[in-house]
C-alpha cells in the first residue's frame, strides 16, 4: 500500500489519456491552445505498463480524464486493458459527453462503471458561448447514452463562471435533480496561469451557488450529516430524487482527506493538481529503467506529496493547464 508522509493512504489515479479536446471551455483553455506533439503523449503499453505498477501499489481507483478521454484513439481498448488489471476495481471516466452517443456501450462493455459529464448551463447559447462551439443537445444525447449504457449513477459537473452561467443556469442544473437520480456538483473554478484570466477574477463561490438554490428550493438537506462524498459537499433538495454536491477547492479545501495522484498526458506523476511538484516517470520508462525501479520511484514520489495547495497564499501553478494535468 502507498502512503504520504502525512498518514495519507493513496490509492486514486486519475489520469490524462490526452490533452487534446474537442471543446474550448472558456475557464479550461484559450481559444488557440497548443497540444503536445503525439509522441510526447503515453503510448498504450506505457500507459498500461504505469498502471500496473500503481495496481501494485495498493491503486484499485482510475479514473480517465483528459483533455477529452474520449479523443483517444483505441480509448475503449484502453479501458478494457485497465479493467482487467489485477488490484483495479473500479474505472470510471470524465468527460464533456460529445461521443458518448457513439461509444456508451462500447465503454461499459469493456468495463467502464461510471461517467461523471461536465455541463455548466442549460441554455443552448451560454453552452456556446461557454464551450466556444459545442451544441448543447449534443451533450443531453450524451448524457441519455450513457444512461442506456448503465454508466451510472450520472454525475454532472458544472463549473461556475461569474457573468457566464451563475444566474438561473444554476437553479435549472439543480432542478434537475428533482426527477432525476443524479448528483449534479458545482465546481468552484480553480486557477492555473496562462489559461485564461477569467479563472481568478470570475470566480462564484460554493457559497453564493447554494444561497441562490435555497432562494429557488428551500432549505438544503445535508446527505451523510454533511459529510464529504470523495471531493463533494452533497445535499438534497425537497423531494428531489437526486442531490447535489458542491466542490469547494477554494473556499472549503478537502487537502486533509485526499487520496489521489494524477498522471499527466505526457506521464509525469502530478502529487497535487495545484502544486507544480512532478515526477518525469516516462523517461525513465523510455530509457528502460527496470519496473523494479520504476516501483520504487513511484512510492518515493508519493511520499512527497505536498500537504496541499497554496491558493490562499497566493500560490497558483505556473505550469500546466487543466487539460495537461487532468481535472
Ligand atoms: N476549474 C475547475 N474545474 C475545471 N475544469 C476544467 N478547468 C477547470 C477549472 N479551471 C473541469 C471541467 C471538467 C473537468 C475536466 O475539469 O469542467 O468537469
Ligand atoms: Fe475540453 Fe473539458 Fe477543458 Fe471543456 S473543460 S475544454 S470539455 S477538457
Amino acid at each position: 500500500m502507498a502512503w504520504d508522509r502525512f498518514g495519507r493512504r493513496l490509492h486514486y489515479l486519475r489520469i490524462s489519456v490526452t490533452d487534446h479536446c474537442n471543446l474550448r471551455c472558456v475557464y479550461c483553455m484559450p481559444e488557440d491552445m497548443t497540444f503536445m506533439p503525439q509522441q510526447a503523449l503515453m503510448q498504450d503499453d506505457e500507459l498500461l505498463t504505469l498502471v500496473r505498477l500503481f495496481a501494485e501499489l495498493g491503486f484499485d481507483k482510475i479514473r480517465l480524464t483528459g483533455g477529452e478521454p474520449t479523443v483517444r484513439a483505441r480509448i475503449v481498448d484502453l479501458v478494457r486493458e485497465i479493467a482487467h488489471t489485477p488490484g483495479i476495481r473500479t474505472v470510471t471516466m470524465t468527460t464533456n459527453g460529445i461521443l458518448l452517443p457513439r461509444m456508451a456501450h462500447d465503454l461499459a462493455r469493456a468495463g467502464l462503471q461510471r461517467v461523471n459529464i461536465s455541463l455548466d448551463t442549460l441554455d443552448p447559447a451560454k453552452f456556446r458561448r461557454l464551450t466556444r462551439w459545442g451544441r448543447l443537445e449534443d451533450v443531453l444525447d450524451g448524457i441519455r447514452a450513457a444512461e442506456d449504457a448503465g454508466l451510472t449513477p450520472i454525475k454532472i459537473n458544472a463549473v461556475v463562471v461569474r457573468g457566464y452561467n451563475d444566474g438561473q443556469d444554476v437553479v435549472d442544473l439543480a432542478a434537475l435533480t428533482l426527477d432525476k437520480p443524479w448528483q449534479v456538483r458545482f465546481i468552484e473554478m480553480m486557477p492555473f496561469a496562462g489559461a485564461t484570466d477569467i479563472q481568478r477574477t470570475m470566480l462564484v463561490t460554493s457559497h453564493e451557488v447554494m444561497a441562490k438554490l435555497r432562494e429557488a428550493f428551500g432549505a438544503l438537506d445535508p446527505v451523510n450529516g454533511g459529510r464529504l462524498d470523495g471531493e463533494a459537499r452533497l445535499y438534497r433538495l425537497p423531494k428531489a430524487r437526486g442531490t447535489v454536491g458542491f466542490i469547494s477547492t477554494i473556499s472549503q479545501p478537502f487537502c486533509a482527506s485526499c487520496t489521489r495522484v494524477r498522471l499527466t498526458a505526457d506521464g509525469h506523476l502530478r502529487l497535487c493538481l495545484l502544486r507544480e511538484k512532478e515526477v518525469d516517470l516516462l523517461t525513465p520508462l523510455r530509457d528502460g529503467a527496470s519496473l523494479e525501479d520504476l516501483r520504487r520511484l513511484i512510492a518515493q514520489s508519493l511520499w512527497q506529496k505536498p500537504w496541499g495547495h497554496g491558493l490562499a497564499q497566493g500560490e497558483i501553478p505556473q505550469d500546466r493547464t487543466m487539460s495537461q494535468i487532468g481535472g
